[in-house]
């Protein structure tokens, strides 16, 4: 049965903790469930919220239209060869506990992105990545419920034209579509992804003795939680914005002025700069205004320890970018969505 409540705190939706409400909220258990809400008279014409975890979200303002929560649970197996594993999904399935579920069945493929909050159905919204993995690697297919017509689509990984932190749903159908479910093809023989420098030296300080999926996903974990904030203790989205790439002859310059700047090189024309190292550089790193403030262990990230406002971080957010590219000469885009 479909419950539409109004005027609901959306506070313990999102994972900054912003204090902001929505006229009306609905959560849906299951496909049919959307097909039914998008029956109802009168839903056309609401602006509509899909929420997941609401982990990649600053909201700015009340709501005046529809959150729609999505909670469709299960994982199924959908097929299997000798080499792999076909798993569908539900989108409303938490991303941690799904990565914990193929960790334990020795099924690799997503293990890098361990501790990832959020939702299995926001995480190929924007190609979820982290230590060298980005789930597009392991992404087969998904359905989705156009919320115009209410029709269900099957979307292809070529469909989804995964970029960096990118995807489709974030550019030509931005909106139109409600993921229901997501299915992925994991590893029987797991390839080991530990290039990302900071994966070999914890699994070394860790003293692994065997080199397995566990061990990656333990050592992520770690990682992780020695410079991320934990959204149940502090506020946070975390990265609040993209690793700019810049042109390799910018990079040469920057890189005469200020010898220490990491960079990625992409192709032989780009190279990517990690945005912690430039917000870092401008002095940010750590500090607090009040109620939010700058991650003191990873400079990416901001985070409201208490009461902030979505508004003040958005105006945070953007002296962060203008001192940047005062700098630097570069802009960086936002990785979260504001509403
Ligand atoms: N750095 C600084 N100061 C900082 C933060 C980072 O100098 O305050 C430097 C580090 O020393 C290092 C480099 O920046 O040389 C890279 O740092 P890190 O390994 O922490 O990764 P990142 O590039 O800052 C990206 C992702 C993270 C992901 C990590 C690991 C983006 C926008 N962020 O961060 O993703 O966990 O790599 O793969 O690409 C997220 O998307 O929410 C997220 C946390």
């Amino acid at each position: 049965m479909l419950t539409i409540q109004s005027n609901v705190s959306l506070k313990s939706y999102n994972t900054f903790g912003i204090d902001v409400s929505t006229r009306y909220l609905v959560e849906v258990d299951n496909d049919q469930d959307i097909q039914t809400l998008f029956q109802l008279p009168d839903i056309q014409s609401l602006p509509k919220l899909i929420l997941g975890g609401g982990s990649n979200l600053l909201l700015t303002q009340d709501f005046n239209g529809l959150v729609i929560k999505i909670n469709i649970k299960g994982i199924e197996t959908v097929k299997e060869d000798q080499n792999h594993v076909w798993l569908r999904v539900g989108a409303g399935e938490n991303w941690h506990e799904f990565v914990m579920y193929c960790v334990e069945r020795g099924l690799g493929g997503i293990e890098n992105l361990s501790l990832i909050p959020g939702t299995v159905g926001a995480a190929p919204m924007q190609n979820i990545g982290a230590y060298g993995v980005e789930i597009k690697d392991t992404f087969d297919r998904l359905e989705a419920v156009d919320i115009s017509t209410g029709i269900k689509r099957v979307f292809t990984n070529a469909d989804c034209r995964f970029g960096y932190r990118d995807s489709v749903f974030k550019n030509e159908v931005k909106g139109q579509y409600i993921i229901s479910n997501v299915q992925f093809r994991l590893d029987k023989n797991p390839v080991l992804h530990l290039s990302y420098g900071d994966i070999q030296k914890t699994l070394e300080q860790m003293s692994v003795k065997e080199l397995t999926i566990k061990a990656i996903s333990e050592a992520v974990i770690k990682i992780r939680r020695s410079k991320l904030p934990d959204p149940a203790e502090i506020g946070n989205a975390g990265s609040f914005f993209k690793n700019p790439e810049i042109p390799a002859s910018q990079y040469e310059i920057l890189k005469s002025e200020y010898p220490d700047i990491p960079g990625y090189v992409i192709n032989e024309e780009i190279v990517k700069v990690p945005a912690g190292w430039l917000i870092e550089q401008c002095g940010w790193k750590g500090k607090r205004f009040g109620t939010i403030g700058v991650h003191t262990r990873q400079a990416l990230v901001l985070v409201n320890y208490s009461g902030g406002k979505g508004l003040e971080i958005k105006q945070l957010s953007e002296k962060i970018q203008a001192s940047v590219e005062e700098r630097f000469g570069i802009y960086l885009h936002t990785e979260v969505n504001f509403v």
